[in-house]
């Protein structure tokens, strides 16, 4: 039932991605090529089924928040393609197959991320001319607030900022939290949030969202460290063990494997617990953060 679901939604935004993609035959093609190289065939699509799925649960239409969904995927894309570069975690590759930078070049790699990032920009927008009201303009204008914040120096580009500063040193925990709740937590946040915002969810359902979403990310993040230890380049589609490589601090350097785990399973169990006193029927938004824990890749 969960697979299944998850697969419906899965092919709606794979199909919806492709037609948004712009044209190749350009004189930009090669930037347009490593755009779709990197955002096609490849990723779990974890965030837009997220913001598909509370969408629905607070009461709106999944299918017409899809700009919203292909946004936050080519967002959290451009985020890969340019953690992937030689100036940061130098990795080769992504999503079982050659990473941007590594099929196309630097120059063209830092320019597909910095493209996807705007086009996840005027992707979002398009969700103003499916607005039938000025009530539901507003709520698209509120989530692409949300959508550049949760994604800039406050958010997603800030941890990111803080997890190459601290490369090599040793991070105490609190500032790890920090960078976790950043680089990974802000962009589920978002996901979450813009669901429940499009949906017209009210205030304080916004901000239970924002903290199940803080804790998904977090567990979210701690499992990406476990992994990189546990699971092999084949399994995962991207290098393991790159996290020793850059010398980094990780959770699973900071409390050892098992504490790591552990974590996973409380914080998102916690996530879970609080999921459960939203009104709606979340079922299947509760097997999503299960299988988030369980996680192969
Ligand atoms: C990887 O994200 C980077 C992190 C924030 C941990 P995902 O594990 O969601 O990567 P894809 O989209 O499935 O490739
Ligand atoms: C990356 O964290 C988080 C973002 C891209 C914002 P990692 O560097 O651990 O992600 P992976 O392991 O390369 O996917
Ligand atoms: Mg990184
Ligand atoms: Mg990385
Ligand atoms: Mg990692």
């Amino acid at each position: 039932m969960t697979g299944e679901r998850l697969k419906q939604y899965q092919t709606m935004l794979e199909k919806k991605l492709e037609s948004y993609l712009p044209e190749e035959g350009t004189q930009q093609a090669d930037v347009a090529e490593a755009m779709r190289y990197s955002l096609l065939d490849g990723g779990k699509r974890i965030r837009p089924v997220l913001l598909m799925e509370f969408c629905r649960v607070c009461g709106g239409d999944p299918e017409k928040v899809l700009p919203f969904a292909c946004a936050v995927e080519m967002i959290h894309t451009y985020s890969l393609i340019h953690d992937d570069l030689p100036c940061m975690d130098d990795d080769m590759m992504r999503r079982g197959k050659a990473s941007t930078w590594a099929e196309y070049g630097e120059d063209i790699g830092v320019l597909a991320g910095d493209a996807l990032m705007m086009y996840a920009m005027e992707t979002a927008a398009k969700a103003f001319d499916a607005a039938q009201d000025q009530e539901e303009m507003a709520r698209v204008g509120q989530a692409m607030g949300i959508l550049a914040r949760k994604t800039g120096v406050y958010g997603m580009i800030g941890g990111q900022t803080v997890d190459v500063e601290l490369t090599g040193k040793l991070v105490p925990k609190e500032k790890l939290d920090f960078i976790y709740r950043l680089k990974t937590g802000a962009l589920l946040e978002a996901s979450l949030m813009i669901g429940a915002v499009l949906a017209g969810a009210d205030e304080e359902s916004l901000s239970a969202m924002e903290q199940i979403a803080a804790d998904v990310g977090f567990a979210f993040q701690i499992q990406d460290d476990i992994l990189d230890v546990t699971s092999t380049e084949e399994t995962l589609g991207k290098p393991v063990l790159s996290d020793e490589k850059n010398q980094k601090t990780t959770y699973v350097t900071l409390e050892g494997l098992e504490k790591a785990k552990d974590d996973v399973a409380r914080i998102s169990e916690r996530a879970k617990e609080r999921l459960m006193t939203l009104p709606g029927e979340k079922e299947f938004l509760g097997e999503i953060i299960a299988m988030l824990v369980d996680r192969e890749n």
